[in-house]
């Protein structure tokens, strides 16, 4: 080793011993006759003092040192002067007199340093990553990850499961984004895709009699991104065979209070608390609902029914609804003029046509000025349903199931926010059950899988697949953290037959199941024991468990929002040799 010991590990116990470091020149300071420097590698950072007594041309030499430059250097361990004690830095009593300095490698000026107080754009962090990946807060995320990765790994293979690989040269997996291809040299015109996930193939594992398969798994999905999904993601993907829902959670209920204890030293109260979906959407509007304040959706419909005022009667009376939230005490809190600014935002950002809102006064009453369209009998039930307050403020949304789910979340979610309604370093981890199995979409005037097409519905509802497919549900859950899916998965269907009747509910003929799902329809006839798994986002959990809120932050080399890597440059061009070897020609854009 170049040195014997990491910028991390002095102490004053170390007082009058001989070191050698290497590291990155964090900062100095010419101190007239001396030079100070912080010397930084991932363990800490360590002050390193060149001083006159060493001799002029080691501290003329040190005097040239920049930032990010690698060095090495030896000399004795010595308390810091009084008064120059850091007690932020683990290393902060002590300092090391260097007699000797090498220069590794000397850097240019770089783009920004690691230290600086304010952050450089995103986009020159990413494309200077390695400069970013030397920030403490970067670092500090990635040995959350691989810590939290570890003990993952430890948990399951106390639990009996074999990690598996799985191809990532495969078939299309169907689990509602885009693939990305990979064309075949070999096979004319044949493509792989790259996996969704690893769904088919762990299912394939159960059928072989692998009863407890897990694996870290990266999935490729070709979708709009966000701050919480990239192109390019890792999953702790789990499957186990002769189980059934409550099996699974359990497995990750114990999971998650590991990783609670071992990551955060939080003591986590299991079962973990569970909702169905129905529940979810009727009491939060969302299927992953932040569960760390109330602030619950009251429905009012049969009340706005009676009014005349039309903005409430109209949705009421014909197949609509009439729901609102109780800001407690958020009158004083909420101007007019943010008033306005909330209607706007769920006008635009969920299309609602407005917001009705309500003050509760200091007598009970409610103010506002369309309460005058109000029947005078009417408004105290309305506050008595609200469980209305003086200093209340309560906001109605008026419109369809989907409008009023959507638009009361992101009030819920934004007034939760600016009213600090929950500490923000709290964690609430919770599941939601039961989703349906299917979802109609209207564009394409057909059903959709909720989960993924090998989904299982709940036992008592099978029968519905015959003929009220959109009233049956599955055995399907979600872990939600904070208000975020955190993982997903399902039990799934063991059988050939029902496998085949969901794919025909949707719309995938039999021709096209056999030509794409041949292999596992037919692997179903040979012995599938019943079986289901999940796969948990480890980049979003990551982000959960720093505190963070955008998940390149918690992967060492992610892609833009536009899906490239602005360090590598890619997507790149390649030869024309390449393409004509994989038979492809690229249509000028807007020729297609
Ligand atoms: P699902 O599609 O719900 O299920 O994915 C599981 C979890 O993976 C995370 N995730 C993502 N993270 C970052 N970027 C993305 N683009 C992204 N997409 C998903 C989420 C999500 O909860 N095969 C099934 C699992 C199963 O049924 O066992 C599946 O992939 O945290
Ligand atoms: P209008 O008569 O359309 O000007 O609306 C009167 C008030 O009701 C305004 O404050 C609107 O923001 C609000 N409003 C209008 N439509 C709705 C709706 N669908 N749900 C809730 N409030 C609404």
């Amino acid at each position: 080793m170049l040195r014997t010991h990491t910028c991390g590990e002095l102490r004053i116990e170390h007082e009058t011993q001989a070191a050698t470091l290497c590291g990155w020149v964090d900062s100095t300071r010419d101190h007239g006759g001396g030079v100070f420097l912080d010397l930084r590698d991932r363990y800490g950072k360590t002050q390193v003092v060149f001083a006159p007594e060493a001799g002029e041309s080691i501290v003329k030499q040190a005097s040239r040192l920049r930032s990010e430059d690698v060095i090495r250097v030896t000399g004795k361990v010595a308390p810091r002067p009084e008064g120059t004690v850091n007690p932020k830095l683990g290393t902060g009593e002590i300092e090391l007199r260097c007699t000797e300095l090498e220069v590794l490698n000397k850097s240019k000026t770089p783009p920004f340093t690691p230290g600086q107080q304010e952050l450089p754009g995103e986009d020159l962090r990413l494309k200077h990553r390695y400069i970013d990946l030397r920030r403490e807060a970067m670092q500090r995320t990635l040995v959350l990850r691989s810590r939290l990765i570890k003990a993952m790994r430890d948990y399951f293979e106390e639990h009996d499961f074999l990690d598996i690989e799985t191809p990532i040269l495969g078939r299309s997996t169907p689990e509602g984004a885009r693939d990305y291809l990979v064309p075949s040299r070999v096979t004319h015109g044949a493509f792989y895709a790259l996996p969704q996930s690893p769904q088919l193939y762990k299912q394939l594992l159960m059928i072989a009699g692998y009863d407890r398969y897990v694996q870290v798994a990266r999935c490729f999905r070709d979708e709009d991104l966000r701050a919480d999904r990239q192109p390019e993601f890792t999953q702790l993907d789990m499957e186990m065979a002769l189980v059934d829902s409550e099996d699974v959670l359990g497995m990750i209920d114990g999971l998650m209070a590991r990783l609670a204890k071992q990551l955060l030293d939080i003591d986590l109260t299991l079962p973990l608390p569970r909702m169905t979906y129905d529940d979810a959407m009727r009491r939060f509007g969302h299927d992953a609902p932040d569960l760390r304040f109330g602030m619950e959706i009251v429905d009012c419909t049969d009340l706005a029914a009676q009014t005349e005022f039309r903005v409430f009667k109209a949705p009421a009376t014909s197949g609509g609804f009439v729901r609102g939230l109780n800001a407690k005490g958020a009158a004083g809190n909420y101007s007019r003029k943010m008033i306005d600014e909330l209607t706007d935002y769920v006008k635009h950002d969920f299309g609602a046509k407005g917001l009705a809102w309500f003050r509760v006064e200091e007598d009970g009453s409610l103010w506002s000025p369309i309460a005058k369209n109000f029947e005078a009998d009417l408004l105290p039930q309305i506050a008595e349903r609200m469980g209305a307050e003086p200093g209340d403020l309560l906001l109605y949304i008026a419109d369809s199931w989907e409008t009023s789910c959507k638009a009361l979340y992101g009030l819920r979610k934004r007034i939760g926010a600016e009213m600090k309604l929950y500490d923000p370093s709290q964690m609430h981890f919770s599941w939601v059950v039961q989703f349906p199995m299917f979802d109609f979409d209207e564009e394409s005037q057909r059903w959709v899988a909720m989960h993924h097409p090998f989904t299982a519905p709940l036992d008592e509802d099978v029968a519905k697949l015959a003929d009220d497919a959109g009233a049956c549900r599955a055995k399907a859950y979600d872990l939600v953290i904070n208000g975020s899916e955190a993982g997903g998965g399902t039990i799934r269907i063991h059988d050939s037959a029902v496998q085949q009747q969901v794919f025909g509910l949707l719309g995938i003929d039999e021709e096209t199941a056999a030509e794409r799902f041949g292999f596992l329809l037919e692997a179903l006839q040979y012995g599938a024991p019943p079986h289901g798994g999940i796969a948990l986002g480890i980049d979003r959990l990551v982000m959960l468990f720093a505190g963070l809120d955008n998940i390149r932050d918690c992967i060492a080399f992610p892609k833009t929002q536009r899906a490239t890597d602005l360090l590598t440059e890619a997507p790149g061009q390649v030869d024309q040799e390449q393409l004509r070897e994989l038979s492809i020609r690229v249509v000028p854009q807007g020729d297609q």
